[in-house]
């Protein structure tokens, strides 16, 4: 079965999150890929790939053959008899809202003259397109993805397949912006990419730890309980870790998981010298990224600002390396700062890892360089790094 990924904004780092937990990816057009689940792949419990642990995914859908057959097996088998809702979303390459509003037009004709429409004196609804493609926001307004008799059907250059996810807006939003506690100064590490961050650790089994040495405010922590995995955080920050444990035990009471995960495995810590309780079986988090900076720095600011980080993050490499095995992911989001001719200078520190005893994973669709992550005009970007343990 082919699954198809509608990327997110940050193209690049959606890539690298699918080829971590999938299998063949490939990259149809600049928004579009397809990809295989392999055995180790996080499923729910239909056994289909679930758009809500995919931080870098805005849209997921399944191949298929016809979507008249589809939509009126789906009727049929699910016994529905409301009303029948159906989006078309048009990513070929010619094509506009012209031609998704006639793909749409012609599937509801068809529908009419089969026997499961009149039978069921049921009336069918096609959503009017302003683009080709139907936004996130109308998908999962129009439960287009979550309602029985509800239908997104999206084309590409002849192939067909069925809209099985959208991104829940929502959810993100007020798992963001409504934890208890809250610090701007810290970073906002938006959860979609704590998300990815612990994707990019590859496939990991239930109730794995999950280790953030600079957990902050715990948006890391957050993501891997909601993962069903089991969050272990640290921080050099009394304050941080207090914030940590008040925003777990919030998401905890708002978000009841199966498995019990011991909540409170948070403590102080400075990263370059603490010895971590095991088993860690994997680690992902946002590194110490400097001062916070709204103007791009000047030269002397930028090179204190780097050799405090390199210190730091290079510290916590060294350290944490004896006390992990081998093949343990370390999955880091480090500082890259805007530069006035725009563009980032990042720390160059992958070789002195390297050297260290540990492996840069690569990947097939992309580069290192395409792993930073940033809105525009941000001074401080994250760039992300990707480690196995030699
Ligand atoms: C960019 S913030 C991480 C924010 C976090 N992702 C969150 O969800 O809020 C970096 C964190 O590293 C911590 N930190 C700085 N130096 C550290 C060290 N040597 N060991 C452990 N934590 C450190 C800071 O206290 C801060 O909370």
């Amino acid at each position: 079965m082919d699954y198809l990924a509608v990327l997110g904004r940050q193209k690049n780092i959606s890539l690298a999150e699918l080829e971590s937990l999938f299998d063949k990816i490939l990259v149809l057009s600049p928004k579009l890929a397809t990809f295989k689940l392999t055995k180790y792949s996080p499923v729910n419990k239909a056994g289909e790939p679930d758009i809500n642990r995919l931080g870098g995914v805005m849209k997921l859908a399944k191949e298929i053959k016809n979507p008249l057959e589809y939509i009126i097996n789906d009727i049929k088998s699910s016994n529905y008899n409301g009303k029948i809702i159906i989006g078309v979303s048009d990513y070929s390459k010619k094509s506009s809202s012209k031609t998704s509003q006639r793909w749409a037009l012609d599937l509801k004709a068809k529908l009419k003259k089969t026997e499961v429409i009149p039978d069921k004196k049921l009336s069918v609804r096609i959503l009017a397109n302003k683009n080709a493609d139907l936004s996130t926001a109308t998908v999962y307004h129009n439960h287009l993805c979550s309602k029985p008799g509800h239908f997104e059907i999206i084309h590409f250059n002849n192939r067909w397949f069925v809209g099985i996810g959208v991104q829940d807006i929502n959810a993100y939003t007020a798992r963001d912006q409504a934890r208890p506690a809250r610090d701007t100064k810290v970073g906002m590490l938006p959860p979609k990419l704590a998300q990815i961050l612990i994707n990019l650790c590859g496939p990991l089994p239930k109730n794995a730890t999950v280790l953030d040495p600079f957990c902050g405010t715990g948006v890391v922590l957050q993501e891997a309980y909601l993962m069903g995995y089991r969050p272990y955080g640290t921080d050099l920050s009394e304050r941080m870790v207090d914030y940590s444990l008040r925003n777990l035990t919030w998401i905890a009471k708002n978000h009841q998981q199966e498995s019990t995960q011991n909540l409170s495995n948070i403590s102080v810590g400075d990263a370059t010298n603490y010895t971590w309780n095991q088993p860690i079986d994997a680690v992902a988090c946002e590194g110490y990224l400097g001062p916070p900076m709204s103007l791009t720095p000047t030269d002397i600011k930028l090179k204190v600002a780097k050799q405090e980080c390199k210190t730091i993050i290079l510290g916590f490499l060294k350290n944490i390396l004896p006390q992990i095995t081998s093949g343990t992911p370390i999955v880091m989001a480090i500082p890259a700062w805007l530069r006035p001719d725009g563009h980032y200078q990042r720390l160059n520190i992958l070789d002195e890892i390297e050297s260290m005893g540990y492996n840069v994973i690569k990947y097939n669709n992309l580069s290192q360089r395409d792993l930073l992550y940033y809105r525009d005009g941000q001074v401080v970007a994250r760039e992300i790094i990707v480690l196995r343990k030699k």
